[in-house]
């Protein structure tokens, strides 16, 4: 504030206003301050009492009226208690995001967060330890920005863990992809780093931050032929909800302990997720264990009413959403209408003392209620750790092991920086920093686009655009052609942008935007030599052109590789680094978009021409498929002795024929129970050799598969993954632990999981190993 008698003029305001202003770090307000003799008494201050009698001190404190204030994202502050305002809503998708309301960049100490590659990406690195890394690394900065001040929240709406169903899902981007197994260890590992739990999952005491598995459940479309994303009714079959949309959740929650669920916005088979008691109370906090609380998605509460009419009236939105288990509502709603849901009976207090409790232990389990924060386990940690050196290594580490090499005929890549004496770089996607960010990005470090990564290797370094912009409705053409035959080599950035793709915006093709293909075609036709083409997208595009193009001699999918990935493109085209990424989606041809996006069903129908999604159950011929991805080396892969060949059950329970496969017989896994299953266990030794000429990080996914597809079997379904640095001409062995009713087991259309008797089949690359299940 200016001293007191000082009047600015208007000009000089303005002035002040434009720049960025440095603000000295301040200490966040906080509750319980041992300083503070009117509040340091009270019960809920008192750190060596348990949690839940701290809480319910607290709640008993509260008059009705300050009780739903407390229920929206936006908590205003209890001036008489001592306790500050608390923004529930933050975002932590791939690094500190500016959205929602917690956290506070522009003008500040700490004006930058790093920004690592957008999910779909790191995703494609199949790296636990690295999704582990990314996620402890968010929380340290999250941390720094509430020391400063800067941070009046410290619950982030993160991950996304939503099943990749359809390739023209606008947020497929921010998900780890189409697979459940994949996406269940991306939750886990990315959930205990951001929440400071160990890689294993221990957990030391305070919460760093608290994360959140969204968007409970099924919700993967948001506008599309009519359909939007408030009001679709997804129907989900039992057994597509068993296998395939509910593990990440279960995961995130059962061994993540992700203290946060967030409920979506659309139905499932007719109900409002945020109405659902049986999924959110029964399943989420009694059956997975949820300890924390359920976040409404922004305005999904006020749409049980507003636009989808499923409640008559405001108070009874009030009265499902509450019932069914939601304790945080994003929005103004229950501000607005938790009072007359009282009086007319929709709700009773005890209902909002319910949320409140989970809303305050979350609180306290921040360790926001023990006074000084300085004084906390991560008081110390400080605006230096953010944007670090090693942060800013990790977002560069994690672009290089995502980046998949999709073709590369002939050794067109790496290129030897001595070779080239003339590069020319084409394409929108080349030099323009948001297209390299995905959504739900903060404010970078510092970011080096493509352009500038390859201009600092090459200096005889051209560059035309090509395009306007990504959607390519206006193109330099001519331009473009004269550029790439005046050249040696000619390397062209093409794919989507936010504009393509995001939320609230499907796509309708998954074809290239506009020209792109036609200047593409007639730069590969002009160059000197094969042209290499570096695309950026999340969710993915057929190219089959491209694929089949003798003229372009490589292609890399670089997702959106976040503020270090022009250096990882340009460290991969020149060979410091060698490509191990692998798709974490299928890429289907464009003829998949007939299959309308609302149809939910995983498994092909082949009596009505529908083809089934993902991997696992589509029928047609991929572009690309899932877990596809070359490296500048071969490798090989045998199943090593040590691999088991049989499981034995001796269990007194006998194997049924059930109604899904008359023919074979099966074991009822809940029947067989935690025991026996327990000691099914399958060990496979997988040896893998790198036959040059490069060392590298590889990465070896095992598959199982079932004997046939028949009866809604997947035609594999991928059961570990592991990555290994092998020296050209090395080979090592990599370990898999796996369980015959985690991993052999398939689920039934009623939703029950089985595991038949007989023979299973192990995969990796091209090998094949039997194990038989024996009574
Ligand atoms: C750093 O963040 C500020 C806003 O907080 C933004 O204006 C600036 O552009 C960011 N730096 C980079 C490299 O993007
Ligand atoms: C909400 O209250 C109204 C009238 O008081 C009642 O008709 C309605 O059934 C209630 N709805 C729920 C879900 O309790
Ligand atoms: C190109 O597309 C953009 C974005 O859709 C649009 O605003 C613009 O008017 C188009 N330009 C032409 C020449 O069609
Ligand atoms: C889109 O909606 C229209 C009108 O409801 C329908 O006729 C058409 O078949 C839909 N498109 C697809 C691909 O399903
Ligand atoms: C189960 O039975 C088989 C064959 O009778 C036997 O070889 C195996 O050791 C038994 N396994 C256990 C765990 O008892």
């Amino acid at each position: 504030m200016g001293t007191p008698g000082l009047i600015f003029s208007s000009a000089l305001l303005l002035l002040l206003l434009a720049q960025p202003v440095l603000v000295v770090s301040a200490t966040p307000p906080f509750a319980c301050d041992p300083a503070n003799p009117s509040t340091r008494n009270f019960g809920f201050c008192q750190t060596t009492l348990p949690i839940d009698k701290r809480v319910s001190d607290l709640i008993s404190r509260l008059t009705l009226e300050e009780k739903i204030q407390q229920l929206d994202d936006q908590a205003p502050e209890i001036p008489r208690l001592g306790v500050p305002k608390y923004n529930w809503w933050s975002e932590a998708l791939h690094g500190l995001s500016n959205g929602g309301h917690g956290m506070h960049f522009r003008g500040l100490t700490i004006p930058n967060a790093t920004s690592f590659p957008q999910v779909i990406l790191t995703a494609a690195s199949f790296n636990p330890d690295l999704w582990y890394r990314i996620g402890q690394a968010i929380a340290v900065e999250a941390r720094a920005l509430y020391n400063a001040g800067q941070a009046d929240g410290l619950t982030f709406w993160s991950p996304n863990v939503n099943i990749f169903r359809d390739p023209r899902w606008g947020r497929g981007q921010e998900t780890p992809g189409e697979d459940p197994t994949t996406a269940s260890k991306y939750a886990v590992s990315f959930v205990r780093g951001l929440q400071g739990d160990s890689p294993t999952g221990e957990r030391s005491g305070q919460l760093m931050t608290s994360a959140c598995c969204k968007h409970l459940t099924a919700y993967d479309l948001d506008s599309w032929n009519g359909s939007v994303r408030y009001t679709f009714d997804a129907r989900v079959t039992a057994q597509d909800m068993e296998d395939t949309f509910q593990p990440p959740f279960r995961s995130c929650v059962e061994q993540g302990r992700a203290t946060c669920v967030m409920c979506s916005y659309n139905r499932v088979n007719g109900v409002p997720t945020c109405a659902d008691y049986n999924l959110l109370t029964k399943q989420a906090k009694n059956l997975w264990g949820l300890d924390g609380y359920i976040s409404s998605d922004c305005g999904s509460v006020d749409m049980i009413y507003g636009a989808s009419h499923y409640a008559k009236t405001p108070e009874e939105a009030v009265g499902y959403a509450l019932k069914a288990g939601v304790d945080i509502n994003c929005g103004k709603f229950m501000h607005q209408y938790a009072g007359s849901a009282i009086q007319k009976g929709n709700i009773s207090e005890s209902d909002i003392d319910r949320a409140l409790f989970n809303a305050f232990s979350l609180r306290m389990k921040l360790g926001l209620f023990n006074g000084n924060p300085q004084k906390l386990p991560s008081g110390d940690i400080s605006p230096s750790q953010v944007c670090s050196t090693e942060h800013k290594n990790l977002a560069l580490q994690a672009a290089q092991d995502g980046i998949v090499l999709l073709k590369n005929t002939g050794n067109t890549l790496p290129l030897a920086r001595t070779k080239v004496t003339s590069l020319g770089v084409i394409g929108p996607n080349a030099n323009f920093p948001p297209s390299l960010m995905g959504n739900y990005n903060g404010p970078p470090c510092e970011v080096i686009t493509p352009l500038e990564a390859l201009q600092s290797s090459i200096k005889n370094t051209r560059f035309e655009a090509g395009c306007n912009i990504v959607a390519c409705n206006v193109t330099k053409i001519p331009e473009a052609v004269q550029l790439a035959s005046s050249v040696d080599y000619v390397i062209m950035f093409m794919g989507l942008d936010q504009d393509q793709e995001q939320e609230g915006l499907d796509r309708t093709d998954l074809v290239l935007p506009g020209m792109q293909q036609t200047l593409i075609s007639k730069v590969a036709e002009a160059a000197k030599k094969p042209i290499i083409l570096v695309l950026l997208s999340g969710g993915p595009l057929d190219i089959t052109f491209a694929k089949n193009d003798p003229r372009i001699g490589a292609i890399l999918w670089a997702g959106y590789p976040g503020e270090a990935g022009g250096s990882a493109i340009s460290s991969i085209i020149f060979g410091d680094h060698n490509p191990g990424g692998k798709l974490p989606v299928t890429w289907y041809p464009q003829d998949f978009t007939k299959v309308p996006m609302t149809d939910m069903r995983m498994r092909a129908d082949p009596a009505t021409g529908y083809p089934g999604r993902t991997y696992r159950f589509y029928n047609g011929k991929p572009v690309y498929q899932f877990g596809y991805g070359l490296s500048y080396s071969s490798h090989s892969y045998e199943f090593a002795a040590g691999t088991a060949t049989s499981i034995y059950l001796n269990n007194s329970l006998s194997p049924q024929a059930t109604s899904n496969d008359p023919n074979t017989l099966s074991y009822d896994i809940a029947s067989l129970g935690f025991n026996t299953c327990g000691e099914l266990k399958i060990s496979a030794t997988v040896g893998v050799k790198n036959h040059g000429p490069m060392a590298g990080k590889h990465t070896v996914l095992l598959f199982s598969r079932w004997p046939s597809t028949e009866h809604g079997r997947p035609a594999k379904q991928l059961v570990g993954f592991q990555s290994v640095h092998l020296e050209a001409g090395e080979s090592s062995k990599v370990e898999f632990s796996l369980s015959a009713c985690e991993h052999l087991s398939r689920v039934m259309d009623d939703g029950r999981r089985v595991l038949d008797k007989g023979s299973h089949f192990l995969i990796v690359g091209d090998e094949e190993h039997e194990i038989s299940i024996i009574a």
